[in-house]
């Protein structure tokens, strides 16, 4: 049985915003590279609590619009589009010009050609965004290679030069950055090793640290992937591993928990596996999320990682009605708030309306789940 309270979730959610408010008042942590004792309070910081605080908007997530070009032209193919700049550009146009887009996403993930680019009508693409109060994003990793010493793990690029690319992101006029960290489940081939998992928790932490320094709040996306045909349990295992070396890095690198957001996999099957339980899912999820991501952390917002939009709507208002939880849950999905519309629009002008009506369905959708609580006792 579903179970939904508007009342008490709006009451929550306005709880926590002003809990919000006043961190924002306070701004109890050192400012990066601070002394501890000095408790200074840069702008910095300040301007980071304030991006943090518009994309944990209750009711609202995040859209990850943010494929890069091979990715793009992967999810062009499927409706029969080749991969030209015009094409990319048209299926972010139709998505960023949605009517009432805003209400419920309140940042978007969008790839390097996409916040330089212009629109069809001469201003930027990204305009459409910034005058809807969207808070732009910006995927600064560079994908991935081989990891020397582990050559079937990945590992993500991106490092070399990632404070001047940021400068530059920021004078564009992004506020929020994502690098993704990916982790195989292969259990006879003993992946994850120590060594992947290490490697990725470091990246991750080196490059927050990077943003929060430039004024970018940092999304740190360790996706463990649903690849194989491992167990809900496997999941949980790995899942738990990672955030926790992902946890102790971030500490180590003095990145303010209070200044990032983190974007976890949901713990699930593998994708060849019998699927389980919606209710299991939400249960393992959030099982790991209590043990391993500190209370200080203000948001977790998940990926959707090939569950179909269902699924991921479906997942994310289960772990909200199981409790209370100490930080903000929501969504970052990138094709499960797409998928539909990109197959609705197919890259006919003639259905850019049928395009939006799908994405603002999904949106809508998972704003809701973003807001379910608990039934009252
Ligand atoms: P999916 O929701 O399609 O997994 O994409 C989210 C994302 O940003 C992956 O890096």
């Amino acid at each position: 049985m579903r179970h939904r309270h508007p009342r008490s979730a709006s009451l929550t959610a306005v709880a926590g915003l002003l809990a919000w408010t006043v961190l924002l008042a306070s701004c109890p942590f050192p400012a990066p590279g601070a002394a501890t004792d000095a408790m200074a309070c840069s702008a910095k910081s300040q301007e980071l609590l304030q991006t943090v605080a518009a994309i944990i908007e209750p009711g609202k997530g995040i859209l990850a619009a943010d494929e890069s070009t091979g990715t793009a032209g992967k999810r062009l193919a499927s409706v029969g589009l080749p991969n030209t700049e015009d094409n990319r550009r048209a299926l972010r146009e139709m998505l960023f010009a949605a009517p009432g887009f805003e209400k419920h996403i309140s940042g978007v993930i969008l790839y390097e050609e996409t916040l330089f680019q212009e629109s069809s009508s001469g201003g930027r693409l990204v305009d459409a965004l910034t005058e809807q109060g969207v808070v732009l994003g910006i995927k600064v990793d560079i994908g991935t290679v081989p990891l020397p010493g582990s050559p079937f793990e990945l590992y993500t690029q991106g490092l070399d030069g990632l404070r001047q690319r940021c400068d530059k992101y920021y004078a564009a006029g992004a506020r929020f950055a994502k690098w993704r960290a990916v982790i195989p489940i292969d259990a006879p081939s003993g992946l994850p090793s120590a060594l992947g998992v290490q490697s990725a928790a470091e990246g991750l932490a080196k490059y927050a640290r990077i943003c929060q320094d430039a004024g970018l709040v940092p999304i740190v996306e360790p996706e463990v992937l649903s690849d194989g045909a491992h167990s809900l349990e496997a999941c949980e295992a790995v899942t738990t591993r990672v955030l926790s070396a992902v946890f102790r890095e971030l500490l180590a690198h003095g990145v303010e928990l209070e200044a990032m957001l983190l974007k976890p996999n949901m713990v699930l099957p593998g994708a060849s596996a019998r699927p389980a339980p919606p209710a299991a899912v939400a249960a393992a999820t959030r099982r790991v999320l209590r043990r391993t991501v500190p209370p200080a952390v203000p948001g977790v917002l998940f990926l959707s990682g090939g569950q179909t939009e269902g699924e991921a709507t479906e997942h994310l208002r289960l772990i909200n009605e199981l409790g209370s939880n100490p930080w903000y849950v929501s969504f970052s999905y990138g094709r499960a708030l797409q998928a539909s519309a990109l197959k609705a629009w197919s890259g006919k002008p003639g259905n850019v309306k049928a395009g939006q009506a799908q994405l603002l369905q999904r949106a809508a959708a998972n704003g809701a789940a973003a807001l379910a609580r608990p039934a009252a006792a």
